[in-house]
């Protein structure tokens, strides 16, 4: 399975600037993907893309060589393969309760109480967050949220998560936990599209990596070649 961005510009809604001017990659399954550039660079428009928030003006986006077509049917294909856990968790968190949240995406699946109720326990289990189930989600630190965001995508099985800057804020200990958690999304054929501005992390962390630029793709290609060199902030 594929997610192609093909020449894909982006203006926001009410902006007459393009955020995103002519970016073109491929992610296919399984792939470890880190995403890194400035402040600005248009890494976060680029997920808004992914999963159909944002439409290209100009371009287009792929899935399985598909282009998408941006009607019911497509979006809810796409948003069904294509998960984002926004920068901001707050942008992310409707429910009253944590449980209630995680299980929002299940059931717009159309799975039954008792299946989403399955996923949601694993996916809360895996986050570290099983004791917080009946927990107001606006009584929760910064942290937590993180993880109730990241909780909800999982619960809904992707094979694509784009995770914006999703380890700041996180403890050494929670931190280490989430790496370990899309570590073994990747293992089992999901693709993970990390924003980060922890070059270390990114070379140590990826399999490939994308590098934005005032809304282009500067470089893209293997860490050890993308991520090296006189132009890297370290
Ligand atoms: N809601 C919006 N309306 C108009 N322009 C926006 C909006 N959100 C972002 N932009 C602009 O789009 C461009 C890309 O921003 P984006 O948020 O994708 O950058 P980023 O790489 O994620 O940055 P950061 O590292 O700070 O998170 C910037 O010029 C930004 O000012
Ligand atoms: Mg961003």
């Amino acid at each position: 399975m594929t997610l192609t961005f093909r020449n894909v510009h982006v203006t926001y809604p009410g902006s007459d600037r393009l955020a995103l001017r002519g970016v073109s990659a491929e992610i296919a399954a399984g792939q470890r993907v880190a995403l890194v550039g400035r402040n600005g660079s248009g890494k976060s428009t680029l997920m808004l893309v992914a999963n159909g928030i944002l439409r290209p003006q100009q371009g287009e986006l792929l899935l399985d060589g598909r282009s998408v077509r941006y009607d019911r049917r497509s979006l809810a294909e796409l948003r069904r393969q294509v998960g984002v856990v926004f920068q901001n968790p707050d942008d992310q968190l409707f429910s009253a309760s944590v449980y209630q949240d995680i299980s929002l995406g299940p059931l717009n699946l159309g799975l039954s109480q008792a299946e989403a109720r399955a996923r949601v326990l694993q996916a809360a289990e895996l986050c570290g967050l099983g004791e917080l189930l009946e927990r107001p989600t606006h009584a929760l630190s910064g942290g937590e949220k993180v993880r109730v965001a990241l909780a909800g995508v999982l619960a809904m099985s992707p094979r694509f998560l784009f995770a914006d800057e999703l380890i700041n804020g996180l403890d050494p200990w929670m931190r280490r936990q989430v790496l370990h958690i899309l570590e073994r999304l990747s293992a089992s054929g999901c693709a993970v599209i990390l924003a980060t501005h922890d070059w270390g992390l990114a070379r140590e962390w990826a399999d490939y990596a994308i590098w934005m630029d005032a809304g282009r793709v500067f470089r893209q290609g293997k860490p050890q070649t993308v991520l090296s060199g006189p132009e890297c902030p370290d």
